[in-house]
């Protein structure tokens, strides 16, 4: 039985996957990434998306001489359809660069299923929690809430769920004492920072199978 899964090619140093990366916040993430592919790898930032046109994270892609777009939700199309219609935009921006795999990296927008299955197993997430601990947008609020010793990130490949999708990869960050949700969020970040890359690795140089 497969998965229905599709994972992109192998990728080499002479012919990198083509990732894009989707953000919606400061990018720390995305600059961390284009930090590691600095060094040739079997995986190539080509493309920067975000929800809006004054989205921090761009300059970062712009900054390494990566195409770096905002595409704003359409808000002429009536809201009932505005979803979909900001996602063709995505789409459209996806396969004018020929963009092999999708990279999101605090991209906040549920994506619909239209977009999921478009993209899957091409498709994949970073979240700030020990998933299935803590799915959706308050990780570190809800971890902390919880009194857990251990929280963390995941990296996941994206299903029609919310932070739900098969995970490729985690790592284990302990909570302090008199940690709060910003101290929380900075040390977890420089987990993603690490792990993000090192999950590209694998799956663009194929050592994850599905
Ligand atoms: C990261 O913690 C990511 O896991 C979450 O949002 C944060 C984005 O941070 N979804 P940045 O924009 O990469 O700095």
């Amino acid at each position: 039985m497969t998965s229905g899964f599709s994972l992109p090619r192998v990728g080499t140093t002479d012919n990198p996957v083509r990732l894009a990366v989707l953000v919606s916040g400061g990018g720390s993430g995305l600059a961390a990434l284009l930090r590691y592919q600095r060094t040739p790898r079997c995986h190539r930032t080509t493309l920067v998306i975000a929800d809006n046109t004054d989205v921090g994270g761009l300059q970062h892609g712009r900054d390494a001489g990566v195409t770096s777009v905002g595409v704003p939700l359409p808000m002429e199309v009536e809201k009932r359809k505005r979803r979909v219609a900001h996602e063709r935009l995505v789409n459209a921006e996806l396969e004018a660069a020929d963009v092999e795999l999708v990279v999101l990296s605090g991209y906040m927008r549920i994506l619909t299923p239209w977009f999921v299955r478009r993209w899957k197993g091409r498709l994949i997430n970073i979240h700030p929690s020990l998933l299935p601990d803590f799915p959706g947008a308050h990780a570190h609020r809800d971890a902390l809430a919880a009194g857990v010793s251990v929280t963390g990130c995941t990296v996941h490949l994206v299903d029609e769920g919310v932070d739900s999708g098969p995970i490729l990869a985690q790592r284990e960050i302990e909570v302090l004492a008199g940690d709060n949700e910003e101290a929380l969020q900075e040390r977890v970040k420089m987990a993603e920072h690490i792990l993000y890359p090192e999950v590209l690795d694998r799956l663009c140089s194929g050592q994850i199978s599905l």
